[in-house]
């Protein structure tokens, strides 16, 4: 096995909630450990509140675990120095959820998408920068001249598009996609599941795919791990797990699976 890009071990984050003079604590997430290796997709899966958004948010150092340690690249980012860490953003990026949301309406798509290029030493301006733009824009199948343009003038599956584009003008190593297809129409999270495939061939782009439905793993990822109430209760490659599950959780899920038929079923018994 090459040397994983991304390696959690033992991560734990609780929550102190206050609520009439009580306090309770809440584990979120609890003693997680999964590895990624480079160029390859990794599925979290589990049912809302199970804690995927925390794990997230965590290896993307945008909150820190209670436990624990989130290697990328062999650095341990809860480790590095403030300025360190800050270098080492431009290697991690996330889409999230909401094509509406996520994306401001008043700034257009090429400012939108060149946004984390300030994170780099020496941030390209003028044409360097527009010509970075129209390669990203055209690297998710979106023409060059929609820079020009504004958030609203696009569909929820253009607009992850764009917010796709943004995550990858970096050059990242690692994409966190928190329920990235989840609010698109079936038809279009097939098409934004084959983008992503495409850039891990493409690019071997590595990415962290945090999803509640397991119907669309099998589409995108090359091994899962099932995630119950903070803790991942069964990892492996996708045809161990889908096709052979181990827990009765994993087995409920499955049990619950909308159709993705429209998906095709491509991989099932590959
Ligand atoms: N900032 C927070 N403060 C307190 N509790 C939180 C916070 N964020 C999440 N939680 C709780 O942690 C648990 C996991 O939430 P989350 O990671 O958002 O789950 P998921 O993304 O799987 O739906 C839930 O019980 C949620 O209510
Ligand atoms: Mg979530």
């Amino acid at each position: 096995m090459t040397a994983p890009l991304l390696a959690i071990e033992n991560l734990t984050r609780d929550y102190t909630l206050r609520a009439k003079g009580a306090t309770r604590h809440l584990r979120a997430v609890d003693g997680v450990s999964l590895a990624v290796e480079p160029g390859s997709i990794f599925a979290v899966v589990g049912e809302s509140g199970c804690g995927k958004s925390t794990l997230a948010r965590i290896v993307m150092a945008l909150d820190r675990p209670t436990g624990g340690t989130v290697r990328l690249g062999g650095d341990d980012l809860f480790a590095l120095s403030p300025k360190a860490l800050a270098r080492k953003r431009r290697d991690f990026q996330m889409v999230f959820q909401d094509p509406y949301g996520s994306l401001n309406p008043r700034h257009s798509v090429g400012r939108i998408v060149a946004e984390p290029l300030h994170l780099l030493d020496d941030a390209p301006r003028g044409r360097d920068r527009q010509s970075l733009v129209a390669r990203a824009l055209e690297d998710v199948g979106l023409p060059a001249q929609a820079a020009e343009r504004y958030p609203h003038e696009f569909s929820g599956g253009q607009r992850q598009r764009i917010a796709i584009a943004r995550a990858l003008i970096t050059n990242p190593k690692l994409v966190v996609a928190d329920e990235a297809v989840s609010a698109l129409d079936l038809s279009i999270q097939a098409q934004i599941l084959r983008l992503i495939l495409s850039l891990r061939d493409r690019h071997g782009l590595t990415v962290l795919f945090i999803t509640h439905n397991i119907g669309v793993v099998d589409e995108v990822a090359d091994r899962v791990g099932v995630m119950q109430a903070g803790r991942l209760v069964e990892t492996g490659t996708v045809r161990e797990v889908l096709d052979h599950p181990r827990e009765d959780y994993t087995r409920t899920l499955l049990a619950a699976e909308p159709t993705l038929a429209v998906l095709g079923r491509r991989r099932r018994r590959a």
